[in-house]
This record gives C-alpha cells, structure tokens and sequence, in this order.
C-alpha cells in the first residue's frame, strides 16, 4: 500500500459527488462516474487508496463545461502560468482550470490537484495517482474505440506499459486530427515507451 495518511468517507465522497456534478453537463456524468468506478478499480489493484483515486476521478472534469472565455478567466484569476499552446487549447486547458478549482474551492490536496492537472496530456515520471487518474479516464466503461480492451488490460497488467500504449494512442489520433500533440504528451510517450523497453530487457 501507499503511505497516504488520506482519505475519504463514503460520507465525504458523496457530498463531493453531489457539488461536483452540478458542474457537468448531464451528458458527462456517466463519462465521471465511470472514471471514478475504473479509477477505484486501478486504485485496488496497483495500491492506491481507492477513496483517494475516486475524489480525483470526480473532480477530473469540474470544469470541462466552461468556454473557452471562462476558461481564460479562470486562468487568469488562480494566476496559473501557461505557455501560449496550452493557452491555446480549450481542451488542455479545462485540466489545468479543473486542478485549480479543486485546490481553491474544494481544497483539495496537491496529490489529487495534481492527477487532475495532468489527466488529459500526461508528463514523464508521473506518480502512481496520476497514471491511475490518467488510464481510468481513457479506459473507464462507457468509452468505446478500437483498441479499448487491449488497453484496459494493459492498464490492470502493468501501468507503465499501459501509459506507453495509451500515450501512442492518444498522439496518433492527435495526428490524424490534423493537430499538433502538446509538448508534455511527447515527452510523456517517449519516457514511458523506454521505461517499457527498461522493464522488457530486465
Ligand atoms: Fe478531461
Ligand atoms: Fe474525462
């Protein structure tokens, strides 16, 4: 088990449960309860807290609804520095907004800030909470695309080749979107495509 000395109530997690899903269109609310199912899931089979990785799984997406106006308002107000390609991206930016709502107005821990702020471009060297909010949110029950099961059972045979696959995953289709993939979602692919290559030759 992790060392956290935190955690949640069922108590806790509902009320939480309840404010945060005011913030969502109803249409994303299957989307945060699976990724909270599938986060805890992770959670229990890699030794995070399970209530832990479902308080980051229910925050994830607090601020995916906004526009892109109040989502520079928001970047604004909290002082959150960004370079001008995150500045850029209504849909990197909802992570960065969403990690800075849930420290100041639902006083969340840094850990869990931290696996929002994260979820959507992935880094290098990311904590195991992080990778869990990361895999659930791609994984959780009601995604469907091609290569989804490999991935999920990636996810619950080991972490960091599940993140190579997943980041692989998720820069191709940026590609194939005519987009260019944010700096962190490179380096992320490259690091956890050597950490897999690391673990394939020890
Ligand atoms: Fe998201
Ligand atoms: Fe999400």
């Amino acid at each position: 088990m992790s060392q956290h000395a935190l955690s949640f109530t069922d108590l806790e997690l509902a009320a939480l449960r309840k404010r945060a899903y005011t913030m969502l269109d109803e249409k994303r609310i299957p989307h945060v309860a699976g990724c909270e199912e599938e986060a805890v899931c992770l959670a229990e089979r890699w030794g995070e807290v399970p209530s832990v990785a479902a308080a980051a799984a229910i925050l994830h997406d607090c601020t995916k609804r906004l526009s892109y106006k109040e989502q520079l308002a928001l970047v604004k107000k909290y002082g959150i520095s960004c370079d001008d390609a995150l500045l850029a991206s209504p849909k990197l930016l909802h992570a960065v907004t969403g990690a800075a709502v849930a420290e100041a107005e639902f006083h969340m821990p840094g850990e869990i800030c931290s696996a929002i702020r994260w979820h959507t471009t992935g880094k290098p060297e990311m904590t195991l909470l992080e990778k869990i909010i990361y895999l659930a949110d791609y994984v959780e029950p009601t995604r469907d695309f091609p290569g989804l099961e490999k991935l999920r059972k990636s996810a619950y045979d080991d972490l960091d080749s599940a993140l190579a696959l997943g980041l692989a995953m998720s820069l191709e289709e940026i590609s194939r979107g005519g987009s260019e993939p944010y700096i962190d979602s490179i380096l992320a692919s490259q690091y956890y495509h050597a950490e897999r290559n690391s673990h394939a030759i020890s």
